[in-house]
């Protein structure tokens, strides 16, 4: 990687770090009233969703529980198949309790469509997702998310969690990743 600084790769920034901050505690604030008196349960996808469910926690103020799941999902590039394989899963057993998925970007829904299903085999009170970024133009699968932070054009977006080719993760704003980029 040549890059020195992670800036000079960005062709143009969609959300500023205090244009998240507000997203994010909304989101919270909502997820608090809405969830008031269940047995709330964060469950965070790795890697992508690691950024914003460390905020998004912090801007709730109703009790939870938070875990965490690795998935990899088979498809050839960048599209997903839908095929998903649990690489690691719950620690938590999700009887009776109100989960919350939250994940980075919702783009084809593919691989979130086959984890709910194998998630609500388990037996939870519900299950509902909470998105930071949504690419509804990309969505093949028939699935939303109940909490949306933002929607976002259908170009690729990295930082505050998002990779490409695992870079950019710690980018602290979303910015669009320099076509030329991809294409080194
Ligand atoms: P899908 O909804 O099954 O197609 O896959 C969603 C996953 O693809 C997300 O959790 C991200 O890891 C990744 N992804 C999709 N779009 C982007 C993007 O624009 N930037 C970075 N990762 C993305
Ligand atoms: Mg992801």
């Amino acid at each position: 990687m040549l890059t020195e600084n992670m800036k000079d790769d960005v062709k143009e920034v969609l959300l500023s770090e205090e244009e998240i901050k507000e997203i994010v505690d909304g989101l919270g604030k909502q997820i608090s009233e809405d969830y008031k008196g269940k047995n709330l349960v964060l469950v965070s996808v790795l890697k992508g969703s690691v950024v914003f469910m460390a905020d998004l926690m912090r801007a709730i103020s109703i009790p939870c529980s938070i875990d965490f799941m690795v998935v990899s999902s088979y498809g050839s590039g960048t599209e997903s198949s839908g095929i998903v394989k649990i690489i690691k899963d719950l620690d938590m057993d999700l009887r009776g309790v109100d989960l919350l998925i939250v994940e980075d970007i919702l783009d084809t829904g593919r691989t979130l469509s086959s984890l709910i299903n194998i998630l609500k085999m388990r037996n939870p009170n519900s299950v509902k997702i909470c998105t930071f970024l949504d690419k509804p133009e990309r969505r093949i699968a028939d699935i939303s998310a109940e909490y949306v932070g933002a929607c976002v054009p259908d170009e690729f977006v990295i930082g505050y969690g998002l990779d490409y080719d695992e870079t950019y993760r710690n980018l602290p704003y979303v910015g669009i990743l320099k076509p030329e980029v991809y294409s080194k």
